[in-house]
């Protein structure tokens, strides 16, 4: 079996049975992409609730989807969207979750060392030719690799949201990642619908290396009283034909993970200026303005 999964060059699909570490807004999305192309999605968290919620989200995003398809053909709306509930499954087991799997995704908290520790564990109950992957945001991938002994089955698989409609996929290779476990994800993020494309293992890997830097000069922006958030947004959307501005981004993304991103940058790289603290994010995370999860962040939601 281990030799067909990796050696397989065929339209086959090699993997079939996902595990989702994390329920929450990234694992959700990422395990809605999983189903609703025919793969067996279980999503793991550790609160039943979160769990529940991860699923209701799933089947409104299908929805929206389903309705998009087949606007014109309730019976194929309706047969794609219990067709793809069927395939997600929820467990608050991570040892048990990933016993049958394929592939495991992790998107739980940018903690490094929560990260590790989740890995570690995996590491030891997991079936050998299962492929690890982390969606860390900003995470060295070699640093959570360190915790397992399957470095050449591991990769970073970076998401975006919202990842049913963010076509985009980030493949990161750390050096020990093989050539079998790099072509069989690359085949996956295609067999889930997304556009690849490859990065080594550097800060915030493509997209974020860019994306989170402008979003704190944005926050900097309005620090310095130069502007007001709302003109910023407005701005960046009408000027530079962003869909979103940079807070709305912010509040979107969450301001606790990108307080994790920037702050975990700052540490490493304290002579870095576009990696600096950012008082204004500290203090609304502190104040548990989260963004839109919250109902508050830069903005108030309803
Ligand atoms: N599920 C399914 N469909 C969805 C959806 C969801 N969760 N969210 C939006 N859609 C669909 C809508 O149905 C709609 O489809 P049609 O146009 O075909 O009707 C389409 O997406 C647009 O949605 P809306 O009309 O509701 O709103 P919008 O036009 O403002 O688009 C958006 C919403 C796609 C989120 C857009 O504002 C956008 O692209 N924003 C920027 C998002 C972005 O930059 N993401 C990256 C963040 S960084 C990151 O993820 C990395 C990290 O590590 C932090
Ligand atoms: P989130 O807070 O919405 O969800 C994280 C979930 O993980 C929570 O439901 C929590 O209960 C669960 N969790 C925490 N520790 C766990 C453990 N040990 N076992 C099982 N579940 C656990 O966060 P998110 O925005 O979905 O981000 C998740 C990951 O994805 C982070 O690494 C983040 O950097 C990355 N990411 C986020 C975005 C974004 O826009 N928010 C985009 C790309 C990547």
């Amino acid at each position: 079996f281990r030799r067909n999964l990796f050696t397989s060059n065929s339209t086959q699909m090699a993997i079939k049975n996902v595990v989702v570490i994390g329920g929450g807004l990234m694992g959700s999305g990422i395990a809605q992409v999983a189903a609703q192309n025919g793969q067996n999605v279980t999503i793991v968290d550790l609160d039943q609730k979160v769990l529940d919620k991860a699923k209701n989200a799933i089947n409104v995003s299908l929805q929206r989807i389903a309705k998009k398809l087949f606007k014109d053909d309730s019976v194929k709306a309706e047969k794609f969207l219990s067709d793809s509930m069927a395939h997600v499954s929820l467990s608050t087991s991570p040892e048990q979750a990933v016993n049958q799997s394929d592939l495991v995704v992790e998107a739980i908290v940018e903690k490094l060392h929560i990260k590790q520790k989740l890995f570690q564990t995996l590491d030891a109950v997991a079936p050998t030719h299962t492929v690890f992957a982390s969606n860390t945001s900003s995470l060295p991938i070699g640093e959570i690799a360190q915790s397992t002994n399957r470095k050449d089955r591991f990769v970073g698989l970076h998401f975006f949201n919202p990842v049913p409609v963010m076509k985009l996929l980030e493949v990161i290779r750390i050096p020990e990642t093989s050539d079998d476990t790099y072509n069989l994800v690359m085949e996956w993020g295609k067999s889930i619908g997304k556009q690849t494309v490859t990065c080594k293992d550097t800060p915030g890997f493509i997209v974020n290396r860019l994306l989170v830097p402008y979003m704190m000069e944005a926050v900097r922006l309005l620090e310095r009283g130069d502007a007001t958030a709302r003109d910023i947004d407005t701005a960046m959307k009408l000027g530079a034909g962003y869909p979103m501005g940079p807070f709305e981004l912010l509040d979107y993304v969450g301001l606790d993970t990108s307080k994790f991103i920037i702050e975990g940058w700052a540490e490493k790289f304290p002579d870095n200026p576009l990696f600096k603290p950012v008082p204004t994010l500290n203090r609304l995370v502190e104040e548990g303005k989260l963004g839109i999860k919250t109902g508050e962040g830069f903005y108030k939601y309803q």
